[in-house]
């Protein structure tokens, strides 16, 4: 399994220089506008460009994640608010692998994204000019995106894992992927195991998940064992979010989950049941990345699991500041009255 030990970003959205430590379960936690979001989208990235399935694929979500933007090209990925910058960089540091760094070359009306699969100096990186890249530092072009013009021309290219991104706001948009392959799902006997598990904060029992069109519109449904059954656009946000969160996340079955907001819809119970599924994934051999905003939300899940760090996040200028506590440290400054997210 795929382990990212260190991520280091340069020019990448709001952050100029950054550069984080991770756990097999890393709890990202700070005031807003710390470049939570920011981390989990350049880790996304680690799964390059291939598609996941369906039309689920990481410039798909990035480009959803940012919808306020007209465009639906990545351009929005680099750092052009303050300075304009000719590159960005996103390099992985891995223990088992050879590091990979993702180049992103701005052009004025598009970006050209290079993988390079050795370990190398950023800051040479940085100034290397493109012929040298493509060159000398063995960089491999993955794709070419128009700025303004959506994507196209992605190469097939594995960056280094199978990456999974859950938000609040993207859980619409899995009932589509997952209606579009389920034939597959539920020959996987993926859907009652969900709906069983998901049943312990649902206040009613599901034994399964069933897709059939409602008034022509591709539908998923909850399936009580009396018969009855209920639309999952129509239960609880904290229950929908679990059921198709884990039921894309079992099919997919990626190296690394990331889960922006992470207590967004849920209570305590469903706070809980979620941080010990986290905790099974990592158990079984996946890393996990979480942001978070409750405090409650962050002893919840490092308590639950004894690879869980927790790193406290500020960005200044876009420097990146990163603070790594343990859970008795988050309580032992709360007792001091200081919140770690401010
Ligand atoms: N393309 C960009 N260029 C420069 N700064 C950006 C860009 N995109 C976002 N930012 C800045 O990054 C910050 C948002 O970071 P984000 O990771 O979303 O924060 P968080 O998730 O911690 O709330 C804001 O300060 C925003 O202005
Ligand atoms: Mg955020």
């Amino acid at each position: 399994m795929i382990h990212i030990d260190r991520l280091v970003l340069r020019n990448f959205r709001g952050i100029v220089r950054g550069e984080v430590e991770l756990a097999p379960l890393t709890i990202l936690v700070g005031p807003n506008n710390s470049g939570k979001t920011t981390i989990l989208e350049a880790l996304a990235l680690a799964h390059g460009f291939r598609p996941i399935f369906g039309n689920y694929d990481i410039q798909n979500i990035l480009s959803y994640i940012h919808r306020t933007y007209a465009s639906e090209s990545l351009d929005h990925l680099v750092y052009s608010y303050g300075a304009r910058v000719s590159r960005a960089l996103i390099a992985f540091r891995t223990r088992e692998e050879v590091a990979r760094t993702i180049v992103i070359d701005v052009h004025r009306d598009h970006l050209d994204f290079y993988l390079v699969d050795k370990p190398v100096n950023l800051e040479e990186l940085l100034t290397i000019d493109r012929e040298e890249l493509r060159r000398s530092a063995g960089g491999k072009e993955i794709a070419h995106v128009h700025r303004f013009r959506g994507g196209g021309g992605f190469s097939l290219v594995k960056v280094l894992a199978d990456v999974v991104i859950v938000r609040y706001d993207l859980v619409h948009r899995f009932q589509d992927f997952l209606y579009s392959v389920w034939t597959d799902i539920a020959n996987r006997g993926i859907t009652s195991r969900v709906a069983e598990w998901v049943s312990q904060i649902a206040g009613e029992k599901y034994i399964d998940i069933l897709a059939e069109p409602f008034g022509g519109k591709p539908t998923l449904y909850l399936y009580r064992g009396d018969r009855a059954r209920v639309r999952v656009g129509d239960v609880g946000d904290g229950v929908k979010m679990l059921v198709l969160s884990r039921t894309v996340v079992e099919y997919v079955d990626p190296e690394i989950v990331l889960w922006d907001d992470v207590e967004a819809h849920m209570n305590p119970r469903a706070l809980q049941l979620l941080a010990l599924w986290l905790a099974e994934l990592v158990d079984g051999g996946k890393q996990v990345v979480v942001t978070s905003h409750s405090l409650e939300a962050v002893t919840t899940i490092a308590e639950l699991c004894d690879k869980a760090t927790i790193v406290r996040l500020a960005l200044e200028n876009g420097e990146l500041r990163t603070e790594y506590l343990s859970v008795e440290d988050v309580e032992k400054l709360k007792s001091l009255g200081i919140d770690v997210r401010a």
